[in-house]
């Protein structure tokens, strides 16, 4: 049976990077969006070209370098922020203009002072306007979950009208729940006229750590786009992980039956570059990609992984591009571990000796937090050290 597909929607370069910590320059955007293409990503938002010198240089940098990917270009919904969107993505060979404006009566009210009507109105000009520039726009009606779900169809249906090729469903605060953001998008697939001929998407953020399961709950309910952050970056607690959502896709193939273009091996390089350029790393215990994912130290979790490691992991490291499981030596480990890592270093020890060997590891383990090879071979046996330095000298 055929398997939906699932276009991903990359806004690392823009969401991601508005958030404190994470900004790039021109170059480094310009070596993220290469490997984004490797990856396998289908659009890439570069930037938000109106809102600053270097954000419109960077999205005219990468429409010209690219030639896959659909490149997007963030705009409000005013004729000026379109026209430089559309300027910065004169070289794309995919060019997409994504104009936003929020629904929610509090966004309305507070921030933009303007009427329910009045937004309405904006919506159809501004779509209509970048329709006569592109023919690729996306609309998204900022704080769409806190928005009155009949005025939000009445939103969507304006832009919808004007030309959008894609909707947009944000949950700008990362307020919503699953079933409820599955009902939201349902409703409007069910409200708006003309919908079936648009793609609609999903844009999650994490502020109760529900950015990757909203997002899921999205596909089931009918998007077929998604718009997710390398290491999950982004405003706040960050938006969806491209990594966590295509994974979960890949490894609950049975309950999740679609398809991506995403090369799963190229994550782990992909987190790494991004670690890299804005200098900073995700937490340690990021699900995929952080530094403990596939890290084990506990005795009993060891043994399993060295006897089989789908006994305490559900995907291969190498799956994801991670060179390989990591067996942490600490003081929950077991003898397995420790046996193993010195065979790895070159010692195998015989049972008796490891027994020895593993007494002293333990008394290490209490007083040290960080124990290394050098650590290690310390505690064999004299004889086992010389004769592995001899070897050493020979090499
Ligand atoms: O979170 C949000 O609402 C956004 C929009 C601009 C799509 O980032
Ligand atoms: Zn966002």
């Amino acid at each position: 049976m055929e398997r939906p597909r699932i276009s991903i929607f990359d806004t690392t370069l823009r969401d991601g990077e508005q958030a404190p910590g994470c900004s790039m320059g021109i170059r480094e955007k310009s070596r993220m969006a290469f490997q984004l293409e490797n990856l396998g990503v289908d659009i890439i938002e570069a930037g938000f070209p109106a809102a600053a010198d270097a954000d419109f240089e960077a999205v005219r940098v990468i429409s010209g370098q690219l030639r896959s990917p659909i490149i997007a270009g963030l705009a409000r919904a005013s004729e000026p922020d379109i026209l430089r969107a559309w300027t910065s993505l004169e070289n794309a060979r995919r060019p997409r203009i994504h104009v936003f404006l929020a629904s929610s009566d509090l966004h309305l009210t507070c921030k933009l002072r303007i009427t329910r009507e009045q937004a309405l109105d904006q919506v159809y000009k501004a779509v209509s306007y970048a329709r006569t520039l592109c023919n690729d726009v996306e609309f998204s009606p900022e704080d769409a979950s806190r928005s009155d779900v009949y005025f939000l169809c009445r939103f969507v249906q304006a832009a919808v009208d004007a030309g959008a090729t894609v909707i947009n469903i944000p949950d700008t605060v990362g307020y919503t729940l699953p079933q409820e953001f599955s009902e939201l998008i349902q409703m409007v697939r069910k409200s708006v006229h003309g919908i079936e001929k648009v793609t609609i998407s999903a844009h999650c953020h994490n502020d109760l750590g529900l950015a990757v399961a909203n997002t899921l709950a999205a596909i089931q309910a009918g998007a077929r786009q998604v718009e997710c952050t390398i290491n999950g970056i982004g405003e706040r607690a960050g938006n969806a992980s491209l990594e966590e959502i295509i994974m979960a896709l890949n490894v609950r193939q049975e309950k999740l039956p679609y398809e991506t273009g995403i090369d799963t091996r190229e994550i782990y390089p992909t987190s790494r570059l991004l670690a890299e350029l804005i200098g900073f790393e995700p937490q340690p215990n990021k699900a995929i990609v952080g530094r403990n994912a596939f890290a084990h130290e506990a005795g009993i979790h060891q043994h399993g992984v060295i006897s089989n490691p789908l006994c305490y992991e559900i995907m291969t490291p190498q799956s994801v591009g991670v060179p390989g499981n990591n067996l942490v030596l600490g003081k929950h480990s077991g003898r397995h571990a420790l046996g193993k890592r010195l065979a790895e270093l070159g010692h195998a020890v015989s049972r008796d000796d490891l027994d020895g060997v593993y007494k002293r590891f333990m008394k290490l383990a209490e007083m040290k937090k960080n124990i290394y090879d050098q650590d290690l071979i310390s505690l064999l046996p004299s004889a086992a050290r010389q004769s592995v330095a001899v070897q050493q000298a020979t090499n």
